[in-house]
């Protein structure tokens, strides 16, 4: 089996050791590895197969092109190029399958080629062979998950060791948790890119990963942390969907979770995927969700089953794209902040609008649990709010049960 390589970073030398430490078992050739600057790469082990030139990749007889190297081009092109020429593509680019997913497959498809992207949802948990395969007996409906590792990671340390947001992203950033552009992380836009795929392949319909409702962690200070504890809970970035009928409800957000949930024992750089199928019910899949040698493991397993003749079509990105509803429409929690309040008219009006509320803190800023019928009522209350010039500033948080 001959495989090229694009991309010799975090993820492509993770690949490089689970091969080696494989070698007894698989005889995968390593052909060609594409990286943008060689010369970094000189003493690196297969220093001989480095190159800065595609045609030289292209050149070889591949089985197999691995996609490691990031961004939509010209990761797009190589793949579109491999596939059309009848070579399999693995790849690791959840930015590039959320974007173009629906064309990839339908050239791999046409071109009776396996397109194949474990690694691309949740680092090193195999969740997309599980769902795809394994779970063949069920209609999911539902999902919720934590799906980046880098937010994880932040809010994690944030949250017991008290440490500052911008000083774990770093730390993040020298683990090759986080992306190139660490934006797509903290901003969400990786954990929507992730969700999308995995409600593509649930709901068997194309979810746009744009349509959902979308906010990251950037906000996230340590008041939030401190409320949290107070209320027994911790803050997690979680993305959750929900297939009603022909509309798919999904968002990815920070929020509450309670620290008995299953969700809050999820830290660090671990994601976690739970799964609701109508056979088997509740089904969750938990561990390292970023990382070069985790990640390394489900690259690896996705050549494996190319090696084993293990051949999948994948129907669900060629669909038309579903519906997506932002906005969440059952009763809810929410923790809000009110910064510089005018108290007195604030509570007055919190009394009038919403089902129930408690008071967590009443000093310099005053913040409130409010019970609602929906998140549409507690915005048109946030709304009037501000329009009044009650206060100087609003955020809050949702608590997910
Ligand atoms: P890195 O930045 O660590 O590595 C990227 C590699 O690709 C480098 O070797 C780089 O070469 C090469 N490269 C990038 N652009 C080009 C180009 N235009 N031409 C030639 N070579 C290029 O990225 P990661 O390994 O972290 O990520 C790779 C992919 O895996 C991404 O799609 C990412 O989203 C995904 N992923 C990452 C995970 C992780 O934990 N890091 C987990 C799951 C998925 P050079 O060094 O010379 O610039
Ligand atoms: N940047 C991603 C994360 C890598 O932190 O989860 C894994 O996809």
């Amino acid at each position: 089996m001959k495989i090229g390589i694009l991309g010799y970073g975090t993820v492509g030398s993770g690949l490089i050791n689970v091969i080696d430490n494989n070698k007894n078992k698989r005889d995968i050739q390593i052909e060609s590895i594409l990286v943008r600057n060689k010369d970094k790469y000189k003493t690196h082990k297969y220093g001989d197969k480095i190159t800065e030139d595609i045609e030289e990749v292209f050149n070889k007889d591949l089985d197999i092109l691995v996609e490691l190297m990031g961004g939509l081009h010209p990761a797009y092109e190589h793949i579109k190029r491999a596939l059309e020429n009848k070579i399999n593509v693995v790849t690791a680019n959840k930015d590039m399958l959320a974007e173009y997913g629906d064309k990839l497959a339908k050239i791999a498809n046409d071109n009776n080629v396996s397109l194949k992207f474990e690694a691309s949802v949740g680092g090193g948990i195999p969740v997309v062979k599980p769902l795809t395969e394994s779970l063949e007996g069920n209609s999911i409906d539902s999902m919720y998950a934590i799906l980046n590792g880098t937010t994880n990671f932040i809010l994690s340390k944030m949250y017991d060791e008290g440490l500052s947001y911008d000083d774990v992203l770093k730390e993040a950033q020298e683990l090759g948790f986080a992306e190139a552009n660490p934006e797509a992380d903290v901003e969400g836009y990786d954990a929507a890119r992730k969700l999308s795929i995995l409600s593509t392949l649930a709901y068997n319909r194309r979810v746009y990963w744009k349509d959902f409702y979308l906010e990251g962690i950037s906000n996230i200070d340590m008041k939030d942390i401190a409320y949290a504890k107070k209320i027994g809970c911790k803050i997690k970035l979680v993305g959750q969907s929900k297939l009603n009928d022909k509309i798919v409800s999904g968002f990815v957000r920070p929020v509450l979770v309670d620290d008995n949930s299953l969700l809050s024992k999820v830290d660090n750089e671990y994601n976690i995927v739970v799964l609701n199928g109508d056979s088997v019910g509740e089904v969750s899949f938990v561990g390292k969700g970023a990382g070069k040698d985790p990640t390394g493991s489900a690259v690896y397993s996705d050549v494996v089953d190319i090696f084993d003749n293990r051949y999948s079509n994948i129907d669900s990105f060629t669909k038309d794209k579903i519906e997506v509803e932002k906005t969440i429409n059952n009763e809810c929690q929410i923790l809000i902040r009110f910064k510089d309040p005018k108290k007195t008219q604030i509570l007055n009006l919190i009394d009038e609008c919403v089902k129930s509320y408690k008071v967590i803190n009443n000093n310099d800023e005053l913040v409130i649990m409010v019970y609602a019928d929906s998140e549409y009522e507690i915005n048109n209350m946030l709304c009037l709010i501000r329009d009044k010039g009650y206060c100087r500033e609003i955020s809050k948080l949702l608590k997910i049960i």
